[in-house]
């Protein structure tokens, strides 16, 4: 095991302060929270590791970029400053920025539902991308290499379609049924899971041959470049630019929420390669949901923000370090004995609490229980990705049994420090010393919808 983690390539120059709770203080926060970390005041987090979208800190050459923003509310010189940016990574002719990433899904992906019983396929959809494509009247079929269900067993791309499985739902559906491919990188629901160039150009074969279009879900796209670069044969000499300019080729659109690899707090973009039609259409439907074309939803400085934050983060220094740093996490976790999705992907540790709790049942949510009592031990606050979120079926209301119970442990960028993420081994690695006394959870509100960011629950008693 390669055991050199990279020093930070910066130095900071601003802090933001944080402040630790007492063990007290949390027992009273949880409680008050309804055991949802989502309802706590994030300063009474010590360390947030809820989400890397939006969370991580610009470089002072953004900030000064911020200065520059053109607020014109038509044609934008920010807006023509981030075009060019986009333009010459992706090698595509039209931009349309958004709010985020969910903005860019909304107006995009209900342009290319065209009749109904029409399906989209993806390695795997992110919750939010699966919710526009049922909000477009699609249905979401997830296509994943079956490895990615077995936490432990190494493999380098873990993100992986299964291309012969794709090629069977295409016939069993029929070509005409399928909205489009989407192929997201990283995997974000797999754990930040790379996919490889050899699958994207496979998943592109079969794509062109049945004439469907391709869709890259691209929020950490440079993340996946950079695995590609370590990882797969014939990449070791190339820039992560050309590497991302490769995988570009194997696609028609670029849907990205640029509050990860965009290096920006907000933001979110839709990129067309050339159908002019489509973008004629997305540029006429973008201006009642997110904004005039020139700005999407975004101010002026954000768009300046985005363009300086889309090229820094294809630095390979920079990629480095951030792999390094959720490397060092899993690595730290690992050595005593924490079972976690192996290896760590690009953008978050995934602790599996299938095995770390198997005591509590599914419709109990251990990953959830596992959460609470990190942040108890801490104040270090990870998302439960399980059962919890996974909610309802909407015909027979029963609880969803989620394949993998997980906590996600999320990274934000270039924020915390190898030190903080000691912090947070410790604590879930005290965690997993009392893993036996760990307790399931009960409602004691639930909302009808996405009942995870606002549900309240209790710990059931042992009777
Ligand atoms: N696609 C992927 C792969 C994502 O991870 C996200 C967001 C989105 C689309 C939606 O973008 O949030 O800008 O509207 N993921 C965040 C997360 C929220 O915590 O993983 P958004």
């Amino acid at each position: 095991m390669d055991n050199n983690y990279v020093a930070p390539p910066y130095r900071i120059k601003m802090v933001e302060p944080i402040r630790m709770t007492t063990r007290d203080e949390r027992e009273t926060l949880l409680k008050q929270a309804g055991y949802n970390p989502f309802s706590l005041r994030s300063e009474d987090v010590y360390i947030d590791l809820l989400t890397d979208s939006g969370t991580g800190a610009m470089s002072h050459f953004q900030w000064a970029a911020l200065m520059q923003g053109d607020e014109a509310y038509a044609g934008s010189r920010s807006f023509y400053k981030l075009e060019k940016v986009v333009k010459d990574i992706t090698g595509y002719a039209y931009v349309i920025p958004a709010h985020q990433g969910r903005g860019a899904e909304q107006v995009l992906l209900p342009r290319l539902v065209k009749h109904e019983h029409m399906i989209f396929i993806s390695n795997m959809h992110f919750d939010t991308t699966r919710a526009h494509v049922e909000i477009a009247g699609a249905r979401a079929v997830d296509c994943n290499i079956d490895a990615v269900l077995d936490t432990e067993t190494y493999h380098p791309f873990k993100g992986n379609f299964d291309a012969e499985r794709l090629v069977n739902i295409i016939k069993e559906r029929g070509a005409e049924n399928i909205a489009g491919i989407i192929m997201t990188i990283t995997n974000n629901s797999a754990g930040g899971q790379p996919v490889s160039m050899a699958n994207m150009r496979a998943v592109h074969a079969i794509a062109r041959k049945y004439g469907i279009p391709v869709l890259i879900d691209g929020a950490r796209y440079a993340e996946n470049a950079y695995f590609v670069k370590q990882r797969e044969d014939g990449y070791q000499h190339k820039t992560i630019r050309e590497i991302a300019r490769e995988a570009f080729d194997l696609a028609d659109i670029f849907l990205m929420s640029s509050k990860k690899d965009g290096l920006s707090n907000i933001g979110g973009l839709i990129v067309i390669r050339d159908d002019t039609h489509l973008y004629n259409e997305c540029r006429t439907h973008i201006v009642p949901m997110e904004g005039f074309p020139t700005y999407g939803g975004l101010a002026g400085r954000d768009m300046e923000v985005l363009a300086v934050g889309l090229q820094e983060a294809l630095e390979e220094d920079y990629l480095r370090h951030r792999l390094d740093q959720v490397r060092y996490l899993g690595d730290r976790l690992r050595d005593a004995g924490v079972p976690i999705q192996y290896p760590t992907g690009g953008h978050a540790v995934f602790v599996d609490c299938k095995k770390f709790v198997p005591h509590i049942p599914f419709d109990q949510f251990p990953a959830q229980a596992v959460v609470n009592q990190v942040y108890l031990e801490s104040g270090v606050r990870g998302v439960e990705i399980g059962s919890f979120l996974l909610g309802r079926d909407p015909d027979s209301h029963q609880n969803l049994e989620a394949p993998l119970e997980l906590m996600r442990l999320t990274i934000p960028r270039r924020t915390y420090t190898y030190r903080h993420l000691d912090v947070v081994a410790d604590a879930v690695i005290a965690t997993y010393q009392q893993r036996n006394d760990l307790i399931g959870l009960e409602f004691e509100y639930e909302p009808p919808v996405l009942r995870h960011f606002t549900a309240r629950l209790r710990p059931i008693k042992k009777v």
